[in-house]
């Protein structure tokens, strides 16, 4: 089936099959690989999302329910070509060391600070719990996210 949607702003098109999953429609057929693959089942948010402004994990969205939606992937938070005050903020505390886990952290904490401008820790670690990263030990991270907090 044929779907139109909106990514990053953008209006795309794309021929999906019933089960296909919008996180691969992102990768394979609209050639943005920022969000990325690492459980396909909803247990990572290394592929989070933001679908009509909701956090979603798009491993479990079909592409279909996309189809008319508006959708933003980590290649469009930065904004007028420079990165986003979140990236420069995990750039600037270290909190990327693989950076398998980033790009959905990246996508988790702009959701965030969106909504709650100057979070508390509780509330950070609510906002990234669905948010695995192997690497780092998070401490880092919720320096990142501190940092871009402050501005
Ligand atoms: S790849 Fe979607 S939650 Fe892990
Ligand atoms: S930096 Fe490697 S999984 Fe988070």
């Amino acid at each position: 089936m044929k779907i139109t949607l909106t990514v990053n702003g953008e209006q795309r098109e794309a021929d999906v099959w019933g089960g296909e999953s919008l996180l691969f429609t992102l990768r394979e057929q609209l050639e943005l690989p920022g969000s990325k693959n690492a459980c396909e089942q909803g247990e990572c948010g290394s592929c989070s999302v933001l679908l009509d402004g909701t956090l979603v994990c798009s491993c479990l969205v079909l592409a279909a329910q996309a189809d008319g939606h508006d959708v933003v992937t980590v290649e469009g938070v930065a904004e007028d070509g420079a990165l986003h005050r979140v990236q420069e903020a995990f750039l600037a505390a270290g909190a990327v060391q693989c950076g398998f886990c980033t790009p959905g952290l990246i996508v988790a904490t702009v959701d965030l600070l969106d909504h709650t401008p100057s979070p508390t820790d509780d509330q950070i670690r609510e906002a990234l719990s669905g948010n695995l990263c192997r690497c780092t030990g998070y401490q880092k991270i919720f320096d990142a996210v501190r940092a871009a907090a402050r501005g």
